[in-house]
């Protein structure tokens, strides 16, 4: 998983629309020069805007970990419901708000560190799942993983499935990823906000069939819950054994 330096301009960007900078955007810049630029609103979004936010927030039984909660919206909506919701970001500043909007169990912690009795429901959701950075990263995140779900437990994950799309530019990106013998959902990129550029740092997109296949190796069934037109999609693990 990504660490706290490596995206800190995120988190800047997160507190700073927080504090009323409701215009702040912020650059996902791609090394062969690609630029998204994202409105920083995008993760105070209502949680029933989403379909993918709406199911994930339906999946939801007993006990929950949200991990990667950014701004704490599903969190905050679970609390809402009566959930008892542990809240994780590496990041100060995520963290910061989520204690400012009312999360009672806000933990500012790196997932790879993070120790605690096994959970009914974990949400990975946002595109979170991109942080582990490559298929390895991948791997290594959802055997850890084992130990923080009960038997009976799930996990919710929503990732950008790169097969959906068709833009010239991501394909040839994809393409050049293939010959370099990397999985063609790796991405290399870097934040820029505000004119400052933050480290470089790895991002994955992974499609559904490569997403099922490395979690039955690491001993999860995977089961498609929703896959929209631009590559979004939702999955849902439960333990093979149970
Ligand atoms: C793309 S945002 C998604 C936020 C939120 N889940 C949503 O749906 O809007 C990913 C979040 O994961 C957090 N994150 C990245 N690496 C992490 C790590 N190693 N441990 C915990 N959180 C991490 C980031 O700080 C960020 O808030």
């Amino acid at each position: 998983m990504n660490n706290s330096q490596q995206i800190e301009l995120f988190g800047q960007a997160l507190l700073d629309y927080h504090n009323g900078d409701s215009d702040a955007m912020l650059d996902y810049c791609r090394d062969d020069g690609y630029i998204q630029s994202i409105p920083v609103g995008l993760f105070f979004r209502g949680v029933t805007d989403m379909p993918s936010d709406n199911i994930s927030i339906s999946e939801c039984k007993g006990r929950i970990l949200d991990i990667g909660a950014g701004t704490g919206l599903h969190a905050l909506h679970l609390q809402g419901l009566g959930s008892t919701v542990c809240a994780i970001d590496v990041l100060e500043t995520t963290c910061e708000i989520m204690k400012r909007n009312g999360i009672k169990d806000v933990r500012c912690v790196d997932i790879s560190c993070f120790n605690e009795e096994p959970f009914d429901t974990v949400l990975v959701l946002g595109h979170t799942i991109g942080n582990v950075g490559n298929l390895s990263g991948l791997r290594g995140f959802l055997s850890n993983l084992q130990k923080l779900v009960k038997s009976d437990g799930k996990v919710i994950i929503n990732p950008l499935d790169p097969k959906y799309t068709k833009d010239p530019r991501h394909l040839t990106y994809q393409k050049f990823n293939v010959e370099n013998n990397r999985y063609l959902g790796e991405v290399r990129m870097s934040f820029k906000y505000k004119g400052k550029k933050g480290p470089p740092f790895n991002w994955l997109n992974i499609d559904s069939d490569s997403l099922k296949n490395i979690a039955y190796e690491t001993g999860w069934e995977c089961n498609i819950l929703l896959q929209e037109e631009n590559g979004n999609y939702l999955a849902r693990l439960e333990k093979q054994n149970f």
